[in-house]
This record gives structure tokens, C-alpha cells and sequence, in this order.
């Protein structure tokens, strides 16, 4: 791809992975980026590496610019594997590259290398590096969304390097966030900020609106956010920030999301009569297989509305496992201001819609009790049950989303 000057002297040089579609278990049908960014001052600086398997292309956009082994100082904002792992081919040809990192991120590089050679300055928040002409100040921010993350801010281009946060997992050839929307659309861009938000920052909500709130306190200038993954924001980073201020809040759409899985279809035919009682009482609603849907896709529906509904069968006294799986999965992402409902079929003992509400009780996610349950198979007078539930449930949503503020997440136009 080659580097791209995103501020005068200071270049992208990352990878664009186009064909990965599981990163660590979260499916990205449009691939991502490792974005990682040289400063070409007088004293050579790299902010973050890439993935171990795309060394040899970040590697060569550096080349492109400078001899690798001009490198004076690299900047570790994070350790993940994805931005971390191509360290060691960055210290062979750099040896004498001092490395600036967190401590956090320097017992966790201790982990996964021999640190014994490298040269290390350990930073905390307002700590500076000066380049020559350019001031990096860092910010730590831990757990977003590791312990050792941190940002780097560079003064003279008011450039805010935001490791993980702010990006999104797109391939693109388009380096910049007008280019995207130019080529894609804007709202592609949104959802796909949004995705990456629900599935890895949820659980940070209060953390995240905390550290914007410190960045203003610091009375950082920003004019172009630039993330480890996906686009740059240069047109307006401002969007993209609220976008996340709203996210933080926890704001979400008056919509329903119901979430099921299905033994032999009745909680399958369940999901009709509830739909449309929803749609009766004039909120939207999404309806998601899960073993029809990628875990992290039926992730961001249940993020986006403000109510979702939980459909599963008995199996042996308890949750189908689909289901269990899901909302094991949600339990660890901790959301919030969210409310909730359970319906299902069942056989015999019934028993999976009682363990689903002490799942959504356990998360602390308000409850419409009592779900339904129907036995073996929904007759007429069950689908009027459904779509009465349906219509209640929406009811309640709406008066909760009505008591919460009401209104949309930030639109994110760029
Ligand atoms: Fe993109 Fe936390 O790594």
C-alpha cells in the first residue's frame, strides 16, 4: 500500500488485512487495519507496530521513508498482539531505539519477549517526548481496553493517536474517514464504529466517558484523531467523539431486538405474533436467529436497542446453549440501560425462561416479568398471547426509553 503522510512528516505506514474474518472470535466480514505511524523528525520516531504477520509490510512503507535503523524512539500505546507483535523485527533493525511505554505495558512486553537488550523509559500521563520539532505529551487510559493502553498526542499537529479507541475493523484502500464515506458510505462508517464499540468497549462505558472528560480538562486541541484500526478521522473528529460521548451514556435506539433459537420452531413460530405486537405499538423490531447470526453481529443489535427480548426452549430443565452462550457473552460486556424480556417453549418441565431472567437480573438489566412460555407448540390462542406480550413489552420500552432521555445515539457524519 505504501505510507501516507497524514500531517507533514508524520506517515501511516500500517497493513490493511483484507481477508481476516475472525479476530479473536469476533467476526469481521470486512477485514481490518493495523494502523501504525512514523514521525520523521530529527529524531525518528515509531507510534505502535503491527500484527507479527504483516511485519514485513510495515517494515517496507518505513523504508520507504528512512532507514529502519534510524529509529531513535518507538511508542508503545498498547500490547495486544495486534499492535505489539512485530516489535522484535522493529528492534533488530533499531537496537538502540528507546521504547516509551506504560508500566503496565512493560510487565506485559516482559511476557511475551526477552526485554534484557531493549532500552525502555517508563511514561505516565504528561509525560512529553520532544522529536525535534514535534511534542509527543501521553495519556494514559488504562483498561480502555487493556491495564497498559495509553494515547499519544502530538501538540504541533493537535494529532490525537488513539490506539484502539475511535477505530473500527474495516479494509480499505481509503486511509481517511472522507475518503470512506466517498467511496462507501457514511452510514457503513457508523455501523461499523458502532460494531466495533459494542463488542469491545461496552463494558468501558463509564471509563470512556471519564477519559473524555480528562482529554477536555487538558485542553487538548484535536484536529484529526488517528485509531489502530480503520479509518483516520480528519474531516471532523468532533462526530466521532460524540458518537462515543453517547455510546458512553449508554444511548440507544426505541427499538426491540428479539434474540432467539429455536429446537423444532416453536419458539421459532413465537417470535412472529410477538413481532408484530411489537410493530403494533409502534416501536421497530429486529428478529435474530442465533445460530444463524455471528455472535458479535447479534452483539451490536441487542447494543442498538433500547429493548430486546430473549426467546429460547427448554433442553433438558435449562437454556438451549446457543442461547446460554449469548447471554454468557453479554454478562462479560456488561451492558446497560437496556430492558429485558424472556419467552420460550418447552416440552415438559419448562425451566430455560426462568434461568434466563436470573441471567439479565444477574447483569442488572431491568426485567418485564412474566415472560411466556408455551408448551410443545403455539396454538391460535397462544399467538394472541405472543402478540399481547409483544405489545406490552414494546410499552414498557418505550416508557424506559422515554424515562432514560429518549432520543437516538449520535449520528456519526463525517
Ligand atoms: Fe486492536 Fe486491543 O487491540
Amino acid at each position: 500500500m505504501g505510507a501516507v503522510e497524514i500531517k507533514p512528516g508524520i506517515f501511516w505506514v500500517g497493513a490493511i488485512d483484507w481477508a481476516v474474518r475472525d479476530f479473536h472470535g469476533y467476526v469481521t466480514p470486512n477485514g481490518t487495519t493495523y494502523n501504525n505511524y512514523l514521525i520523521v523528525d530529527e529524531h525518528v520516531t515509531l507510534i505502535d507496530t503491527v500484527k507479527h504477520d504483516f511485519a514485513e509490510y510495515t517494515v517496507e512503507n518505513i523504508r520507504g521513508l528512512v532507514d529502519p535503523a534510524r529509529i531513535e524512539n518507538v511508542v508503545i500505546n498498547h500490547i495486544e498482539n495486534d499492535h505489539m507483535s512485530s516489535i522484535g523485527q522493529i528492534m533488530e533493525l533499531a537496537p538502540n531505539a528507546t521504547i516509551y511505554i506504560t508500566d503496565r505495558g512493560k510487565k506485559g512486553l516482559d511476557r511475551f519477549y526477552d526485554t534484557s537488550r531493549w532500552k525502555f523509559q517508563i511514561v505516565k500521563t504528561g509525560h512529553t517526548l520532544s522529536t525535534g520539532k514535534k511534542t509527543i505529551t501521553f495519556l494514559e487510559t488504562p483498561m480502555l481496553h487493556w491495564p497498559d493502553s495509553m494515547m499519544s498526542y502530538v501538540k504541533e499537529d493537535r494529532l490525537l493517536i488513539s490506539q484502539d479507541a475511535f477505530g473500527q475493523h474495516v479494509a480499505s484502500a481509503a486511509r481517511f474517514d472522507d475518503e470512506y464515506c466517498d467511496q462507501y458510505s457514511v452510514t457503513a462508517l457508523e455501523h461499523a464504529v458502532v460494531d466495533y464499540y459494542a463488542n469491545i468497549l461496552m463494558p468501558f462505558g463509564s471509563l470512556v466517558k471519564a477519559k473524555l472528560a480528562e482529554v477536555r480538562k487538558l485542553g487538548l486541541d484535536i484536529d484529526m484523531i488517528a485509531p489502530d484500526h480503520g479509518v483516520i478521522w480528519r474531516r471532523d473528529p468532533a462526530k466521532i467523539l460524540n458518537m462515543y460521548l453517547d455510546m458512553a451514556e449508554g444511548k440507544a435506539e426505541l427499538r426491540v431486538a428479539i434474540i432467539y433459537d429455536t429446537m423444532w420452531h416453536s419458539t421459532e413460530h413465537m417470535t412472529i405474533p410477538i413481532a408484530e405486537g411489537i410493530k403494533a405499538a409502534g416501536v421497530d423490531v429486529d428478529v435474530i436467529k442465533l445460530r444463524s447470526t455471528p455472535m458479535s453481529v447479534a452483539i451490536k443489535k441487542f447494543w442498538e436497542c433500547r429493548g430486546a427480548l430473549i426467546g429460547t426452549p427448554t433442553l433438558n430443565n435449562i437454556m438451549f446453549p446457543s442461547v446460554a452462550e449469548f447471554l454468557q457473552h453479554l454478562k462479560g460486556l456488561r451492558p446497560q440501560k437496556r430492558i429485558t424480556g424472556a419467552f420460550g417453549s418447552f416440552g415438559w418441565g419448562g425451566g430455560a425462561v426462568k434461568e434466563a431472567y436470573e441471567v439479565l437480573k444477574s447483569m442488572g438489566l431491568e426485567t418485564v416479568e412474566p415472560g411466556i412460555q408455551v408448551q410443545y407448540r403455539p396454538s391460535i390462542d397462544d399467538d394472541h398471547k405472543c402478540y399481547e406480550f409483544g405489545k406490552q413489552f414494546a410499552g414498557k420500552v418505550a416508557a424506559y426509553h422515554a424515562a432514560l432521555g429518549g432520543g437516538q445515539a449520535a449520528q456519526c457524519k463525517p
